[in-house]
Formats: structure tokens, sequence, C-alpha cells
């Protein structure tokens, strides 16, 4: 996801949060500053240290996708759970990179590469604009099972990599890295413009499909809370998908989402961000955004929200 390494400095959505004293394994190089040493988090790609995973760890991954799994039917997508069953993520354990990549490579040309933790939004962008997908390859400890500060192995590889073998989510997401890497180079503004967008459908989308409101943001899917939450709470809005109306609206990284937008389907996702976004950026840049609890007129509202238990305070 696009967790910026400013936000590592605060705190996260339950979703994946928990509080920092207990960092998960992390290689951290240090580099001299005038202000002495300060770590620097390895942006290289590394080998999935597979055989270096405890017991634990694999204890951990094995009672969070038994959970997940329990409760996604009805609730998540068919894609992604179609997803889940053809890569085997519940064959028990940690899965082997290079086993995934057997199915995925051959599938749409997407490829996992095993990486520290958060990378800087242009590395990110590259390796997506590439069709290779990082994932954290250290996973959380037994007591974050339900909040962690920074995205780990369980939230990248279960949260993000079944809808990778979607013929057009795939597409989708190679297009967001080179989106990045245009927006990178026009500005903050835009790319503040673009990561809302990020948030909004890759880690908190919604789908609405014949049989029901479903999931597909991996941030949701991840997250048991939130799982529930998002379908079930009477608090947030859900809002029919409009490119210039995710754009232009702010974003809780400390709480649940108070807004869901809607998708019909991923064909309509894809087409809608098929036009070049830079007027779009030039305009959005001249109008105030959105908070993240608005309705506004002209939104296609499938539920308005009651607001119910809203954090108060700034949105990103
Ligand atoms: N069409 C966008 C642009 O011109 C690129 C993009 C595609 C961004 C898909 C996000 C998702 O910048
Ligand atoms: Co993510």
């Amino acid at each position: 996801m696009l967790w910026t390494p400013s936000d590592l400095a605060g705190n996260r959505e339950p979703s994946y949060g928990a509080s920092m004293d207990q960092p998960p394994p992390r290689k951290v190089e240090h580099q001299q500053t005038d202000r002495g040493y300060i770590p620097v988090y390895a942006t290289g790609v590394v080998e999935q240290p597979w055989s270096g995973y405890t017991r634990t760890d694999h204890e951990v991954w094995d009672t969070l996708y038994q959970r997940q799994r329990e409760l996604l039917p009805g609730r998540a997508c068919k894609e992604f759970l179609a997803g889940v069953e053809r890569f085997g993520l519940g064959d028990g354990g940690i899965p082997k990179f290079s086993e995934l990549n057997k199915v995925l490579v051959k599938a749409t040309g997407w490829e996992l590469v095993a990486v520290e933790g958060l990378l800087p939004d242009e590395v990110f962008f590259d390796h997506l604009a590439n069709r290779r997908f990082p994932v954290s390859w250290w996973i959380r400890k037994p007591d974050q099972l339900d909040y962690l500060s920074e995205p780990d192995l369980f939230h990248d590889l279960f949260g993000h990599v079944p809808l990778l073998l979607n013929p057009v989510f795939a597409d989708y997401m190679q297009a967001y890295g080179r989106g990045g890497m245009k927006a990178f180079a026009i500005g903050p503004e835009a790319l503040m413009n673009l990561t809302r967008l990020y948030w909004y459908t890759v880690e908190f989308g919604l789908m609405n499909t014949p049989e029901g409101m479903r999931i597909y943001g991996a941030g949701i899917v991840s997250s048991k809370g939130e799982s529930i939450y998002c379908l079930d709470s009477p608090s947030p809005n859900r809002i029919g998908f409009g490119l210039e109306r995710v754009m232009s609206t702010r974003y809780r990284i400390d709480t649940y989402q108070q807004t869901y937008f809607v998708i019909d389907d991923f064909a309509q996702l894809f087409n809608a961000t098929r036009p070049d976004f830079t007027p779009i950026y030039a305009k959005l840049g001249a109008e105030p955004a959105h908070a993240a609890a608005d309705v506004l007129d002209g939104d296609r509202v499938f539920t308005r929200g009651t607001r119910e238990g809203f954090a108060t305070g700034a949105d990103t």
C-alpha cells in the first residue's frame, strides 16, 4: 500500500496497527547525517528468508488465514476468493513466494518480490509499472493479530496478491504504477490525489455485485474488524465511485474508514482511470479537498452513514 515513510511516525488504523514498541525485525542500515546516525530501511529486493521463519511465524499465518477464510465468503468479492483458492494460501504455513510465482507469472505476468517493508513512492511505482508486487517478507507477532502499525506479510500477501490473478485488476495495478511515476514527476499534490485513489480502491474498495455489497480492498480483507465493520456498521458512508470525487477526498489513517467508495466491477475502475490525469490534477489542485466523512450533492449514496463513533480530528 502507499504507506509513505512519514506515515510510520503516526498511528495507523486498527486494521493494521498496533503500537510501535515491538517493531518487527527489519534489515536496517544506518546513515551518518548532521543529526548523527539515522536508520534507513533497505529498499532493495531480498530473497524471502523462508527457512528462517519460526514455528510461531507459521502459526500466526495459519491463525490469520483461518480467521479470514471463515469470515470472507459472502463478504469478499468472488474474484478475491477465487484467487485465495487458486494460490492455495491455506495449505499450511507461510507460502513460498517462489511457488506462488509459478502460478502468478503464468496467469497474468505478475511476480512477487520480497522486500523489508514500505518503499519510497518512486521505487514502489517502478515495481508496479513492471508488474512486480513488493511483499514484506516478515510477519507480525502473535500479540499483533488485530493491530499492526505497518504492512506485514499477511497484509501484503493475503490482502493484495489474490486479485493479481484477475486480468483486469492486474492491468489496473500496472497502470497505477505508471501513473504514479507520472504523478511523482508532476509534484506532491498530484501524488496526493493519486494516493487517495489507491487508498479508496486498492486498499479500501467495495464492489456492488448482483449478489450484494462485497469487499475487494486489501486493507479490509486483511483485517477481521474492518471486514465486518465496512459492510455491517451503520456508521460509514458507502458512496458510488467517481474518479474526481475519490481523488479529492481525504482519508483517515487512524480509524476505520468513514466513507467507502463502491465500484460496480473492475472494468468500471479500469475504464474510469484510463484518461490522462494531468488536466485532472491541475483542476483538483485549484479546489479544496473534501473531508473523509462528507456526503456531497450528486453522490450516488448506497448508505448515508450515521457517523456514530467517528473520531474527530484531521483527515490525511
Ligand atoms: N490514467 C492515469 C494517468 O494518466 C494513470 C492511471 C491509471 C492512474 C490507472 C491510476 C490508475 O495518470
Ligand atoms: Co496494502
